[in-house]
């Protein structure tokens, strides 16, 4: 079978196509990828930003159909499903035509959301969730979201617009700014859509979550407030404010959160992203676009 992937680090140009044998079938469920997505976490492997052991099949996204359903899984070949396989901590890359992976960690995707819908949600809207869950308090507060334009960010954005009792600016790019009014138009929580870093005042947000990487806002929250980051290479030292509770979110396997996405999705609350999709061969232009910056939507790779 064909799968994107590494033999060394460097470049986009040491992606490759490998062709590796179909993985065993075994007590796994079995995944016949439909479209997998890029994130930047591959980015970071690839370049050897983040240590992996070589060879490595990239990817932590996928949505396909069941090719095996181990007995008891629960699932019958034919499903529709999504899983996060967390390549970094499993060794299971998503970018392969089959992909085998612990039944427990996947969901299947609801009628009404397509596939290739479903393989941009897992990694942004299960760290997402997760995040949120790390900020359970959050009626009354101001609330700053650095990057609400982004994979993780919108996915932040959509729950945290639906607040009624939050006051929550989004912080994005200049370019960002006309979609990001138009999507905060009308919506239940309070909060203004910034762009220029430079005037948010210090001391004057109760909770920062940073989902884009920009850490010289770390003093835009309160003394005894919260800062929450997603960004571990653009983060602030939290030494230099002891006085702030700071927390870096690492998403975790969670087939729960996993189901809580895409069911957003299918109820249509979840983002949708503009999709760009690429076969596999094309896996290097596709990583050339994302480390370019300034890219919308979600790039998806398919077999
Ligand atoms: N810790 C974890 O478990 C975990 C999980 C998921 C993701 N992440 C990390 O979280 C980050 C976001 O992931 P993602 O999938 O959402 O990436 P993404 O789709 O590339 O979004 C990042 C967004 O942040 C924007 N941005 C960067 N710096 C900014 C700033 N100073 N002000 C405003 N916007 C800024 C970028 O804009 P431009 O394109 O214009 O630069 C981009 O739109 C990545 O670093 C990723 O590796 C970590």
């Amino acid at each position: 079978m064909r799968a994107v992937g590494l033999t060394r680090t460097g470049g986009p140009e040491v992606l490759e196509v490998l062709d590796l044998p179909e993985p065993e079938a075994g007590d796994a469920l079995v995944i016949e990828t439909a479209a997998t997505a890029v994130n930047p976490v591959d980015l970071a492997t690839r370049s050897g930003q983040i240590p992996t052991s070589l060879p490595a099949v990239l990817g932590w996204d996928l949505a396909g159909t069941v090719a095996h359903a181990p007995a008891g899984s629960g699932f019958r070949v034919g499903d529709r499903v999504l899983a996060m396989t967390a390549q970094l901590g499993t060794g299971v890359g998503s970018m392969a035509e089959y992909v085998a992976f612990d039944p427990g960690f996947v969901a299947r995707v609801p009628d009404g959301v397509k596939l290739e819908e479903a393989a941009a949600l897992p990694l942004a809207g299960v760290t997402a969730t997760q995040l949120l869950r790390g900020t359970p308090d959050r009626a009354g507060k101001r609330i700053l979201l650095i990057g609400a334009q982004g994979g993780v960010g919108a996915h932040l954005a959509a729950r945290l617009l639906d607040e009624p009792d939050a006051h929550t600016d989004l912080l994005v790019r200049p370019s960002d700014l006309p979609a990001w009014q138009e999507r905060r138009a009308g919506r239940p929580g309070g909060g203004a859509v910034l762009t220029e870093p430079g005037d948010v005042r210090a001391g004057s947000y109760d909770i920062v979550i940073d989902a884009g990487g920009a850490p010289a806002l770390f003093d835009a929250v309160r003394p005894r407030g919260a800062f929450l980051t997603v960004t571990p290479f653009s983060a602030p030292d939290p030494a230099t404010r002891p006085e702030v509770a700071y927390t870096l979110i690492s998403v975790e396997l969670n087939r729960e959160d996993l189901e809580d996405v895409v069911e957003a999705a299918a109820r249509g609350v979840a983002p949708r992203p503009e999709l760009t999709v690429l076969p596999f061969e094309e896996a290097a232009e596709a990583h050339r676009r994302l480390e370019r910056g300034g890219f919308r939507g979600k790039l998806l790779l398919v077999p």
